[in-house]
């Protein structure tokens, strides 16, 4: 088998976004797209010949034609071994598994998250490396560069690998090794929560669950956990075979792309809890009986019960949230006398923390959560979690969450989405927020006076790095927030995110509709930023 080397020329488009590189199927079919993007994530790195690369994806149109073509310049580039789940199938947190277990150099995950699929819907590329998280800025940084100036890529000539048989094939001088992308997910899994409670839960007759895959990978992986090993009947898992388009459905676990679960939650004889993941696997989405849980307080219910679950009755080290998601975390941490720290968007700036021991639990308010069992967020974990903890409780979803609200207060909180703007328009709306933003400080609008303004700054407490411009927030004296961020995910113009949040400690006051408890905030929010005017839009895209 012959190795060539190839002649091509530089995109100038690939940038590393929020979570790796996401484009229609439509650009990564363009002749040279994958394969420079690639050969750039290879010459970024050092040291690795030899070594074991973990691959796969979630299953979305274009992932066997992209894993068949990473296989062969993994091969031609060096690495020794290249580990990829049967059918080209890993979800990011059962890769970001792997990756550890196996003490890998580093994975590539194919998925364009909860974006749609099909031929024209997205496709996506993402590096991990060794501790199974996704790259840190620098490495995407350097990707990206090499990508501006890449001349030449590497590929295997050989037939292509047969991605559906279970064992080693030798491909050039790398062995490629075609493992079952479920069993070491489900072994840590069961390492971390208590099996048995939640099967003697799911088996008792007294208590049923629904649980909606959408088409998307996290599918094999619910009824291989939820119905075989835990006991629940056939059927629990919907929409569980993973398929290229999935469906045709927008495989985001949210109120909105959801409807089929929200439908079965909110109808009559609603099970006692739902809950649905995303094209890969990385997010959730928890409903009670005709009850939401925003994944802001569910973050805060999992740390606040940590301690009836098995893999963290040992104690939290601490939590961590990113900046837009809400503050209910804090106040678990406070009570509970660990730290909590606020990152950026983006699951990379969890990894140093988790890396440190510096936080056990973490969490993003994009439906995201996760802990120091992986590097990426793991929506089937959250489950699991959720799971044990009602089986130790034997209360309900909507009682656990109220009674959480009851002891540390309430946080109301919200995301309007403008999805699919005009970029420059959108732009200009930052560029004039990050102008007006250091005067807003003192200032009144009705009862709300503003406390401080700022483009948010991190500096990661491990590493010292920083990463600049992460969201304008504006902070009020009694503790409510808005938030301004450009999505870093989207493939079409631009996507504006507003975040708001107000905090309520009077339990007499948590029955509010959250949209009509947050308008005066969402009215002073289009005041300060002029959202309709930049955007033409009258309403949000999506609220959730
Ligand atoms: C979105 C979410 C963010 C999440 C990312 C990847 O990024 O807001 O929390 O980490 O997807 O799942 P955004 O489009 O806002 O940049
Ligand atoms: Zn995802």
């Amino acid at each position: 088998m012959n190795i060539r080397t190839l002649q091509t020329t530089p995109f100038t488009d690939q940038k590393p976004g929020t979570s790796g590189l996401r484009k229609p199927v439509t650009v990564f079919q363009k002749p040279n797209y994958l394969e420079n993007f690639v050969q750039s994530i290879f010459d970024a790195l050092e040291s690795y010949k030899g070594q074991t690369l973990v691959l796969g994806g979630d299953g979305r149109y274009y992932n066997r034609t992209a894993i068949q073509t990473i296989l062969k310049m993994a091969a031609a580039n060096g690495f020794g071994r290249v580990k990829v789940g049967r059918g080209g199938i890993l979800s990011t947190p059962a890769a970001s598994c792997v990756i550890r277990q196996s003490q890998a150099f580093g994975g590539i995950i194919l998925s364009a998250s909860h974006n749609p699929g099909g031929p024209e819907g997205d496709f996506g590329i993402k590096y991990n490396t060794s501790n199974g998280g996704p790259a840190p800025e620098k490495v995407t940084e350097s990707i990206y560069d090499r990508s501006k100036v890449i001349d030449t890529y590497h590929i295997l000539e050989a037939p292509d690998v047969d991605l559906d048989k279970l064992g080693e094939f030798q491909l050039g001088s790398a062995v490629v090794e075609v493992i079952d992308p479920v069993e070491p997910y489900t072994q840590l899994m069961e390492s971390l929560f208590d099996f048995d409670r939640i099967r003697e839960l799911l088996t008792s007759g007294k208590f049923r669950l629904c649980v909606d895959s959408m088409h998307a990978v996290t599918g094999p992986y619910a009824k291989a956990i939820i119905e075989e090993r835990l006991g629940a009947p056939a059927g629990t898992v919907l929409n569980g075979i993973p398929l290229e388009d999935f469906g045709g459905g927008h495989p985001d676990p949210n109120l909105v792309y959801a409807h089929d679960l929200v439908e079965v939650l909110y109808g009559t004889d609603a099970p006692d809890f739902g809950a649905a993941s995303d094209g890969d696997g990385d997010r959730n989405m928890i409903l009670g009986q005709r009850f939401f849980v925003t994944p802001s307080d569910s973050l805060a219910v999992l740390t606040a019960n940590a301690h009836l679950v098995p893999g963290y009755r040992q104690g939290i080290a601490g939590v961590a949230r990113s900046m837009p998601t809400s503050a209910a975390v804090d106040r678990v941490a406070a009570q509970a006398g660990i730290d909590c720290y606020e990152t950026p968007t983006g699951w990379k700036f969890f990894g140093n923390l988790l890396d440190a021991d510096k936080v056990t639990l973490c969490g993003e308010e994009s439906f995201g959560t996760g802990s120091n069992h992986v590097r990426e967020k793991d929506g089937l974990w959250a489950v699991l979690f959720w799971l044990n903890i009602l089986a130790v409780r034997s209360e309900s979803v909507e009682q656990i969450v109220r009674s959480h609200w009851q002891t540390y207060g309430r946080n109301y909180y919200s995301r309007h989405d403008y999805e699919g703007v005009d970029a420059d328009r959108a732009s200009e709306l930052m560029a004039r927020l990050g102008q007006l933003s250091p005067e807003l400080k003192g200032k009144q609008y009705g009862q709300y006076e503003v406390d401080y303004s700022d483009n948010f700054s991190y500096t990661d407490p491990v590493d010292d790095s920083v990463s600049k411009n992460q969201g304008i927030r504006i902070g009020f004296t009694d503790g409510s927030r808005i938030v301004f961020r450009l999505s870093g995910t989207g493939t079409q113009g631009a996507t504006l995110r507003l975040y708001v949040e107000s905090y309520e400690p009077d339990s007499s006051k948590h029955d509010q509709d959250t949209q009509e408890a947050l308008a005066p905030l969402i009215a002073i929010a289009e005041e300060i930023a002029q959202i309709r005017n930049f955007t033409q839009r009258e309403a949000p895209t999506v609220i959730t």
